[in-house]
C-alpha cells in the first residue's frame, strides 16, 4: 500500500508551563490518505491549533512520529522545516494574516517571492489563482477595501502559490458570514476534489460536513475516529 500524505503515530505536543505540563496532542496515531478532505473538530482548546501546527511544521512534537509527503517532520532541522512550510504546506488561518500595505496580487505573489521565483512566471499564476476564486477584479486592491470572504479568498491564492500537495486550514470561516464561509468552504473542497491536494481543515462549524471525505475527533488532545457523538 502506498504511503498516506499525512501518517502521525504516538504524535504528542506537551507544553511546559509554569503550572504544569499541558498536553496539547497526546499519543496521536492517525493518517491521512493523499487527496482528502479531513476534518478535525473538537470544543475550543481541545488540540486543533496544536496539531495543525505540527503539520504545518510551524512547531515540533514532544515525541511520537509524524510523516507528511514522504517527510519525517520528527528529526527535520530549522532549514529543512522551512524548505517544508515552503513547498509542502500551504496554510490558511482564520483571521486572513494579509499584509496590509500589499495588493491582493502582492499577497498571492509573495511566499513564492520569498522563495526565490521570478516575478513574471510567479505573476501568472498568481493571476490564474485569482481567476480561479472570483478575484481578477480585486487583484489590485489592498486587502482593507476587500469583504471577509475575498480576503480569505485570497489567502487560499496565497496558500496555493507554491503549489504545496497539503492545504491546511485553521477555523478559515470563523470570521466570516455564513454565505462567504460556504463560498470559502466549497473552495477548499475543490481543492481536494478537483485538484487532488489533501486538505485539513480546524473547524468548531458544520459547513464542510457534507463536503468531508472524514472527521476526526480531538477531545483533551486525543485524537479519535469519526463524528463525536455521532451514532
Ligand atoms: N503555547 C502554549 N503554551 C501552553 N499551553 C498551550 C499553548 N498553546 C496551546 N496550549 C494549550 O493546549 C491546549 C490545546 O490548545 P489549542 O489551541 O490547540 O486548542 P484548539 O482546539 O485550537 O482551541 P480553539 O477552538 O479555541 O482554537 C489548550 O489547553 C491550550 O491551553
Ligand atoms: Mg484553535
Amino acid at each position: 500500500m502506498a504511503e498516506p500524505m499525512i501518517a502521525a503515530s504516538g504524535l504528542t505536543r506537551v507544553y511546559a508551563t509554569q503550572a504544569g505540563d499541558v498536553a496539547g496532542v497526546r499519543e496521536a496515531s492517525f493518517r491521512i490518505e493523499e487527496g482528502h478532505l479531513v476534518l478535525l473538530k473538537g470544543a475550543s482548546g481541545s488540540g486543533k491549533s496544536t496539531l495543525l501546527s505540527l503539520l504545518a511544521g510551524l512547531d515540533t512534537p514532544t515525541s511520537g512520529i509524524l510523516r507528511v509527503a514522504g517527510r519525517d517532520l520528527t528529526t527535520a532541522g530549522q532549514a529543512e522545516l522551512t524548505e517544508y512550510r515552503r513547498r509542502v504546506v500551504g496554510i490558511v488561518f482564520q483571521s486572513f494574516n494579509l499584509m496590509p500595505t500589499m495588493t491582493v496580487l502582492e499577497n498571492v505573489c509573495l511566499p513564492a517571492l520569498l522563495a526565490g521565483e521570478a516575478l513574471p512566471r510567479v505573476r501568472e499564476r498568481a493571476k490564474n489563482h485569482l481567476e480561479w476564486l472570483g478575484l481578477s477584479r480585486r487583484a489590485a486592491h489592498l486587502p482593507e477595501e476587500l469583504s471577509g470572504g475575498e480576503m480569505q479568498r485570497t489567502a487560499i491564492a496565497r496558500a496555493l502559490i507554491n503549489d504545496p500537495p497539503v492545504i491546511l486550514a485553521d477555523e478559515p470561516t470563523g470570521n466570516l458570514d455564513s454565505a462567504s464561509g460556504r463560498t470559502v468552504t466549497e473552495y477548499l473542497a475543490q481543492l481536494a476534489s478537483r485538484f487532488g491536494r489533501t486538505v485539513v481543515i480546524a473547524t468548531h462549524g458544520a459547513l464542510a460536513d457534507h463536503l468531508a471525505d472524514r472527521v476526526l475527533t480531538i477531545t483533551d488532545g486525543v485524537v479519535s475516529e469519526g463524528a463525536c457523538g455521532a451514532s
